[in-house]
């Protein structure tokens, strides 16, 4: 039964993580002094933030209590936060009928169920929210994790690869841009394609939900078909098991990838499945010396045939990051991240703000998240009666953003009919008026004129924003023309004409000559150096 709200508050308690090489906390002090306007009273296990960057002494000027040892703080906590499942020996220190916050996976942890359940405790897994319900966005720790993760996973890759992102050209001889390839678009692999992205590469990425496309494209990468047409959603969002058929044309083309690009990240995962095997030892052995893969669905058995769990190896010349802790790797960044979600469902938990957590079955967001009810197991929770809808909830959140990428390139729409026959109308005006009073001899050049405006607005125009800088190197090269003019000046004496040109205006058109030179051949080989960088 829910607890009356006329009870004294409730005491948060946040342990220190035990798993080896944790580093997160589940509560952060700008998260604490929320918690306790809420009406909780917060205890924090002396040291649980030193590897997150949060020392006891700003847990306690939030306002949350210190307390020493674990026993003494599962044993005085009405409510538990944690990052990581707890241990047996954690669970053993938990009070009776105690509230627990947590991820527990429960499909991988049948013992900790049944453990937690003779606890007689209720359990809100943070990784059982339903995700598509738009209201449990703000309390989704599976997305705020995986998009830290994403982010690390390019930077990891960028440590063990020994090469820029970005292509340059330095005096030192031209750079190529790295090629990453991403295998999986949700909302790990977009992080990553975002990151490599706004780090300079060349990005490309693939996924068996054919709807991602637009949002890789959004993000600054290049969607990369697999040549074969199957539907890949699983629904809820999420991926299935794919045909054989589908499987030999992705590794088909999963192996031309694999030789061209620098670095791969994969982050393939199917629900309640293991990882689906992308990347074969051929495909490893055939990428260049020092080409890098992170494989981010190492904890579930691997995306690549060769990963390690939890280390970087090198196999055939190539380093293979299996890392199952990278969000962990930005402990602060993740930290705060989680705290906020905890916090969101804090308040859901406690509407009446007065330090009493409700845990109510009616609401789905929270049913979802139940897996043990007061010593009854819960899990899994039945479908939503909105199932079928999640489809159509995710798309529209992709939709503006793809268009956003569609407008950021220039395409800002045709105009209207209306406004459009305004401005020719007054464009006919104008011509005439000039056509019928000017002298023609300013006709003749302000005709050249608009032509010029006319053909340089048709060349400029829906070139991508990418390759302005070699666009502008060469109209540079081509203003260049006004060598006609320096050649003209330096040419020699007109026997007809009778007089000698004067010598300084021959010297000065000479040194334009030379000047100008300069500027054209230059322009032109600075731009196809450029656009050897581009291309792929
Ligand atoms: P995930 O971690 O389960 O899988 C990662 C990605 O791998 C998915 O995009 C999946 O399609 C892809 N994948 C699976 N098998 C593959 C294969 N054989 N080859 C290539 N790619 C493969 O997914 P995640 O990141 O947890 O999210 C899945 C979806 O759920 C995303 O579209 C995300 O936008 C959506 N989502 C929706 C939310 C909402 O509507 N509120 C909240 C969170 C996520």
């Amino acid at each position: 039964m829910p607890t009356p709200s006329t009870q004294t508050p409730q005491r948060i308690g946040v342990p220190r993580e035990i798993f080896p090489g944790e580093k997160r906390v589940a509560t952060v002090p700008e998260v604490v002094e929320k918690l306790v306007k809420l009406g909780f009273t917060v205890a924090v296990q002396s040291g649980a933030g030193e590897a997150a960057n949060c020392s006891d002494e700003a847990y306690r000027a939030a306002g949350a209590e210190i307390v020493a040892d674990a026993a003494t703080l599962w044993r005085t906590a009405d409510i538990v936060f944690k990052v990581r499942p707890p241990t047996p020996e954690e669970v053993a220190l938990m009070r009776e009928g105690g509230l627990l916050v947590d991820f527990i996976w429960p499909a991988q942890n049948p013992d900790l169920m049944q453990q937690l359940a003779a606890k007689g405790a209720t359990v809100l897994a943070i990784d059982c929210l339903p995700r598509t319900l738009s209201r449990a966005q703000k309390m989704d720790a599976l997305t705020s994790m995986a998009g830290v993760s994403g982010y690390r996973a390019v930077i990891e890759a960028a440590n063990a690869f020994g090469r820029y992102f970005a292509g340059q050209i330095t005096a030192a001889g031209k750079v190529p841009p790295a090629k990453v390839f991403i295998a999986g678009a949700g909302v790990a692999g977009l992080s990553a394609i975002g990151t490599a992205a706004s780090l300079g590469a060349i990005v490309r990425a693939n996924d068996t939900r054919a709807e991602v496309a637009d949002q890789v494209t959004s993000l600054g990468g290049e969607f990369v078909k697999v040549d074969y047409e199957e539907e890949g959603s699983g629904g809820g969002g999420y991926a299935k098991v794919m045909s054989e058929g589908f499987q030999a044309a992705q590794r088909a083309m999963y192996a031309k990838q694999a030789k061209d690009a620098d670095i791969i990240i994969t982050t393939a995962l199917i629900p309640g499945k293991p990882a689906p095997k992308l990347i074969t030892a051929e495909m490893v052995q055939s990428m260049k010396p020092g080409s890098v893969i992170v494989d981010m669905a190492a904890e579930q058995g691997g995306n690549c045939e060769l990963t390690v769990p939890g280390e970087a190896v090198v196999r055939h010349d190539v380093t293979i990051v299996g890392y199952t802790d990278l969000a962990s790797r930005l402990a602060k960044q993740s930290s705060t991240l989680y705290a906020t979600n905890l916090l969101r469902l804090t308040e859901e938990l406690c509407k009446a703000k007065d330090g009493v957590a409700v845990v109510s079955m009616e609401d789905d967001a929270i049913r979802g998240l139940t897996v043990v009810k007061e010593g009854a197991i819960t899990w899994p929770a039945p479908p939503l009666a909105q199932a079928p809808k999640p489809p159509a909830a995710a798309k529209p959140a992709a939709a503006p953003a793809a268009k956003k990428g569609g407008h950021g390139h220039g395409s800002s729409g045709p105009l209207p009919a209306k406004t459009l026959a305004i401005v020719f109308a007054i464009a006919a005006l104008a011509f005439w008026g000039i056509g019928s009073f000017a002298p023609a001899v300013f006709l003749g050049h302000f005709t050249v004129f608009v032509l010029a405006c006319f053909i340089g607005y048709m060349v400029v125009w829906n070139v991508t924003p990418a390759l302005h800088t070699p666009l502008m190197s060469v109209t540079n090269a081509i203003s260049s023309i006004i060598a006609i003019g320096a050649l003209v000046q330096i040419a020699p004496p007109d026997a007809a004409a009778g007089g000698r040109p004067d010598e300084l205006i021959r010297w000065l058109a000479f040194a334009a000559l030379v000047l100008t030179a300069v500027n054209m051949f230059g322009g032109f080989a600075v731009t196809r150096r450029m656009l050897a960088m581009f291309q792929k």
